[in-house]
């Protein structure tokens, strides 16, 4: 039993190298801008309406994969014309808008309908 509980810190430092690889790992996987533009898509409540992939959901339009020119993205987000609550550049920079927009520009199209196999059966 003194033996076992001796490893405890052990086992305890171990548990928090392996944990702490994983998490450094993560983070260099987040560098791409779209990563950092989904994270922010997310965080500011965006998806909330739009859908995670921006694809539309119940309350706002689709706006990925073509998303407007980032000037009109940028104008709409800022002072949007009706239901969807304004982004002032406190709330959130030109600079996480333009990662958002790279973001939504990288969502591939949803496939064709005609190309779904389980569609196209007789
Ligand atoms: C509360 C729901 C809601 C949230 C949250 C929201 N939107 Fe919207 N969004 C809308 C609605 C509804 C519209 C349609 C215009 C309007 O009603 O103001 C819209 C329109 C847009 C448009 C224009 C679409 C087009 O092609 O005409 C863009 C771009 C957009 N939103 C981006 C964003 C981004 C980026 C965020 C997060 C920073 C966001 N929205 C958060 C509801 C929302």
């Amino acid at each position: 039993m003194q033996i076992k509980n001796r490893h405890i810190p052990i086992a305890v430092a171990v548990l928090t190298l392996v944990a702490g690889i994983r998490l450094g790992t993560a983070a260099t996987q987040e560098d791409q801008p779209t990563d950092r533009g989904k994270k922010d898509f997310v965080e500011m409540g965006c998806f909330q309406c739009h859908g995670y992939q921006g694809h539309g959901g119940r309350a706002g339009p689709r706006i990925a994969p073509k998303p407007l020119s980032l000037e009109a993205f940028t104008r709409l987000v800022r002072k949007p014309p009706n239901v969807m609550p304004a982004y002032s550049p406190k709330v959130i920079s030109d600079e996480q808008l333009k990662r958002i927009h790279e973001y939504l520009k990288s969502i591939p199209e949803p496939p064709e309908v005609s190309t779904l196999p389980i569609l196209s059966e007789e």
